[in-house]
């Protein structure tokens, strides 16, 4: 399976922080917000990977991230010219993609909680069996987002972008696991009404295939936005509360890519060395020296 990073947008919910910084580049306590959803592809075991961003951002993005090989994945670029909607991520990263399956992640959804590997794992499997995942999570104002509405069975009926009258609080997140194909569904997509190729229509095609699943998380589980100050300062208090707390980093891809085999303890500790004066570095130290849990 191949990953791709939506990583473009204007940013001008967050002006002036985002007049001359790419949002995903703006930090979430201490590491870049792109970072989050970086660490939760490689998470999920895919390690190739396409950062699609505007003209102006992607080659600072790139700056940041370099081809990969330090984390052992690869890292594509592709650029959007304007930010038609989500679904576009598909027909841009169509080469890309090629005849594999693959999960879209937008750049500035962060997620934490038990059992998010497994969850992701079980999608991966899914699109290898022909089936689409999404995930739904409760939020007190559905009318923000995607929302999807569930039988008694756990199945999905209706998936409605930012309804005025939502049939469910449940919203559906930044995170897409997609089966062979999707670029071509996505090239059929209309403009919606706000004049976007949405992913819901995606969705919605892959519901009336019969081919959609929904898996929600629970109440422990964290999904955080980072679209305007408020709610990024909220994200940024989180992280800081559970990495001080616990003594762990959240999200970070060195240590993803260590955990998963992408690199080896030397690899690790080359790359902790330059952050020494950071804690952040000094964590990936004790998690090179088998020192960290
Ligand atoms: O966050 C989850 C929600 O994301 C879903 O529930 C919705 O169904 C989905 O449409 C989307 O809604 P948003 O209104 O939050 O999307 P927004 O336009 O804010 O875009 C999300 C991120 O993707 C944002 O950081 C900018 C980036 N983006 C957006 C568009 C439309 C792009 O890079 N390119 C684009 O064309």
């Amino acid at each position: 399976m191949k990953g791709i990073v939506l990583a473009g947008g204007s940013g001008t919910r967050l002006y002036p922080i985002t007049v001359a910084l790419s949002k995903q580049l703006v930090p979430v306590y201490d590491k870049p917000m792109i970072y989050y959803p970086v660490s939760t592809l490689m998470l999920a075991g895919i390690r190739e990977i396409l950062i699609i961003s505007t003209p102006v951002d992607l080659p600072q993005i790139e700056r940041l991230l370099g081809d990969g090989k330090q984390w052992g994945v690869s890292f594509s670029y592709a650029v959007q010219d304007h930010p038609d909607g989500l679904a576009q991520a598909f027909v841009i990263g169509r080469q890309f993609i090629g005849d594999d399956d693959v999960c879209l992640i937008l750049g500035d959804n962060i997620f934490y909680g038990q059992g998010f590997t497994g969850m992701m794992l079980d999608a991966v499997k899914n699109a290898a069996d022909g089936h689409a995942t999404i995930f739904g999570y409760p939020v007190s104002d559905p009318r923000r987002f995607g929302v999807v509405t569930l039988d008694a069975d756990g199945n999905p009926v209706e998936i409605v972008e930012k309804p005025e009258e939502p049939h469910s609080d449940k919203a559906v997140v930044g995170l897409y696991f997609y089966p062979k194909g999707v670029a071509d569904i996505a090239a059929n997509v209309r403009r919606s009404q706000r004049g976007e190729y949405e992913i819901t229509s995606v969705n919605e095609e892959y519901l009336k295939r019969r081919l959609l699943k929904v898996k929600c998380f629970g109440r422990g589980f964290a999904w955080l936005d980072t679209g305007t100050v408020g709610s990024l300062i909220d994200a940024s208090n989180f992280v800081e509360a559970i990495e001080r707390r616990q003594g762990i980093l959240i999200s970070a891809p060195e240590e993803v890519a260590f955990r998963r085999g992408f690199i080896t303890d030397a690899q690790l500790l080359s790359l902790a060395q330059p952050l020494s004066r950071t804690d952040y570095g000094q964590y990936l130290i004790r998690l090179a020296n088998g020192k960290a849990f």
